[in-house]
């Protein structure tokens, strides 16, 4: 049996020590698999204040876009008013409706800055809701869903449902 230097002992510990970190942490196995690129709209057929429903990342998950009329954060087209996120409020999941410019759940009456990434301003959600990104194309106007910012409500991961 091969005898180890205190010095090597303490570099093994160490290692497996930092080895055992970066598995609790979820890097040793979470994939990182990539978000499609999803048409979900045309620039042409938006209409301020009128939201799109969609399904995004996958179909058991409703999303919604919305052309503000004022710039946003995150905002495409134009006039950089164009925006999407999850449509589950971040409290409990209750799908939310948007009214006056803004997301508003209607179990517990969070509610939501689609012109600020999302965030929460009033209610019992805590979260912001998760956005997201859109491109779109210019030749052709077509918006295109791009991935996700934030976990989206009930998941622990937005790809593995
Ligand atoms: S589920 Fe939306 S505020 Fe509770």
């Amino acid at each position: 049996m091969m005898a180890l230097t205190r010095r090597q002992f303490v570099k093994a510990s160490a290692s497996g020590l930092a080895a055992l970190g970066l598995a609790r942490a979820g890097f040793w196995f979470a994939p990182s698999l990539p978000y499609a690129s999803v048409k979900v709209a045309n620039l042409a057929n938006l209409e301020v204040g009128k939201p799109v429903y969609f399904s995004y990342p996958d179909a058991r998950s409703q999303a919604v876009l919305v052309k503000l009329g004022t710039r946003a954060i995150g905002g495409v087209g134009p006039d950089r008013d164009v925006v999407a996120f999850s449509a589950s409020c971040t409290h409990m999941g209750c799908p939310l409706q948007f009214k006056n410019g803004r997301f508003v759940c209607p179990c517990h009456y969070s509610m939501f800055d689609p012109a600020k990434n999302g965030e929460v301003y009033q209610g019992l959600a805590t979260e912001f809701l998760p956005q997201i990104p859109l491109e779109v194309v210019p030749q052709s106007g077509d918006v295109f869903a791009k991935g996700v910012e934030g976990l989206i409500w009930g998941r622990v991961s937005n790809l593995l449902g």
